[in-house]
């Protein structure tokens, strides 16, 4: 095997930045540059490689035993650097500690400790839509999209139904914290220590409403699988994780509606496409616009050789729209095949929520469906920007009743 220098001089390099405020806003064309300088791409600026292409994104989450995430899953490597808050010990930790935490919430999240869950989101969602309905006009960002996952998520998990700004800084200084110490970063950890306060509180045993599935976490406790400091910390990796993706997801598929009328008749005429409709937004819109992981050893990538504690730059939003894999991958089509999109991430560390996601997504495009016969804007949407998130700030949208 060819010698591993790890000297970047000898791999294909690029100034973009995917932490500048340009990029996040609309990080689409630029990743498409990405994917078209090569398979892995030296950020000058910030001295980490990328892939954007959806065949190099899928190999690298395939191997944790090589691409690590125990260093961070953002820019920050824990080896050399100190990270904002402890570590996840199911988000940033490998196998086998990963295996052993992750079938702790898992048997939380099992079917039949879920099968409850679809009657509230559906009761709640049929709520939500018919008091939209009826003002007529709204912010589909404050009014819709940031409602009803911070309504649900507390009511299933058993968490306080009243700390919808909490909840929603926190996850924005989770997303943000795994970028660089930019403006972004700073601005989310502004009154943080109310924030973090309320949180650590939320994960503690006696905050959790027993019949909730946040109390299913302490269920490893009792059974001598993790200590309960360690629960607590599983407790928290849901209230990092659940809230702004499904929020981000709800806004830009919102969008992606009021932008293709045509798509919202289809839905309207057959409510069981709901799901795939959600799935196609989460596909096309990527919420999560890309994780990190750190090689463990040295590396060979699509023929890039890649030195040991080398921060790699995962972007499943460049995976989701790669043309090398999708057909016209910039269209939104609720029909699509999206098997093998991204958006959920792949292999040990895919998405422990995306039951929940999907549940949540589903129920509300259906009720919706039932009630808007269309949508359209009634202003420009604005992007909210976040390190590692994609989501809107605002969406003002007009609905004409079914
Ligand atoms: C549309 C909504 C969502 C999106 C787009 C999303 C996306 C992702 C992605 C891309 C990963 C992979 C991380 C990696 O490979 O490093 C992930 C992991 C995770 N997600 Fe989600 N997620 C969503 C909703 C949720 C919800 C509702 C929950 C909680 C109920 C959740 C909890 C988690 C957790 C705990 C992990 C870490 C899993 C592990 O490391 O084993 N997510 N998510």
């Amino acid at each position: 095997m060819t010698p591993v220098t790890g000297t970047p001089s000898a791999h294909v390099r690029s100034d973009i930045d995917p932490f500048s405020d340009e990029f996040l806003a609309d990080p689409f064309p630029p990743l498409a540059e990405l994917r078209d300088a090569g398979p892995v791409v030296y950020l000058e600026r910030y001295g980490v490689f990328a892939v954007a292409r959806h065949d190099e994104v899928a190999a690298v989450l395939r191997k944790p035993q090589v691409f690590s995430s125990a260093a961070g899953v953002g820019i920050t490597n824990f080896a050399t650097g100190k990270p904002w808050r402890k570590p996840s010990i199911l988000l940033e930790v490998d196998p086998p500690v990963h295996t052993h935490n992750r079938r702790v919430v898992a048997r939380a999240l099992a079917p039949r400790s879920l099968a409850w869950l679809q009657e509230i989101f559906d009761r709640r969602a049929g709520e939500l839509a018919a008091d939209l309905v009826s003002r007529g006009s709204f912010d589909a960002v404050p009014d819709l999209a940031e409602i009803f996952p911070t309504r649900v998520f507390p009511e299933a998990f058993g968490i306080a139904t009243d700390g919808r700004d909490q909840l929603l800084a926190y996850g924005a200084m989770v997303f943000n914290g795994h970028g660089p110490r930019n403006h972004l970063f700073d601005a989310s950890m502004a009154g943080a220590e109310g924030v973090i306060g309320w949180i650590t509180e939320q994960c503690s045993r006696s905050s959790l409403r027993p019949d909730g599935l946040g109390a299913l976490i302490y269920a490893g406790a009792d059974a001598g699988e993790v200590t309960e400091d360690e629960a607590a910390l599983l407790v928290r990796s849901f209230l990092s994780a659940g809230l702004d993706t499904t929020v981000s997801a709800i806004g830009l598929g919102v969008l992606d509606f009021a932008r293709h009328p045509d798509q919202w008749r289809a839905l309207r005429e057959d409510r069981s496409l709901a799901r795939n409709a959600f799935e196609e937004v989460v596909r096309l819109e990527s919420p999560v616009i890309g994780f990190f992981r750190t090689t463990s050893e040295p590396a060979e990538l699509s023929g890039t050789l890649l030195p040991a504690g080398a921060k790699v730059l995962v972007f499943f939003a460049g995976a989701n729209r790669d043309p090398r894999h999708w057909e016209d991958p910039g269209r939104f089509d609720i029909r699509r095949k999206t098997a093998g999109h991204m958006g959920f991430g792949i292999g040990v560390h895919n998405c422990v929520g995306q039951v929940i996601a999907r549940m949540e997504g589903e129920a509300l495009f259906r009720a919706l469906a039932a009630r808007v016969a269309s949508w359209w804007l009634t202003g420009e949407p604005r992007p909210r920007l976040n390190n590692t998130l994609r989501s809107l700030d605002t969406l003002p949208v007009a609905v004409e009743p079914a």
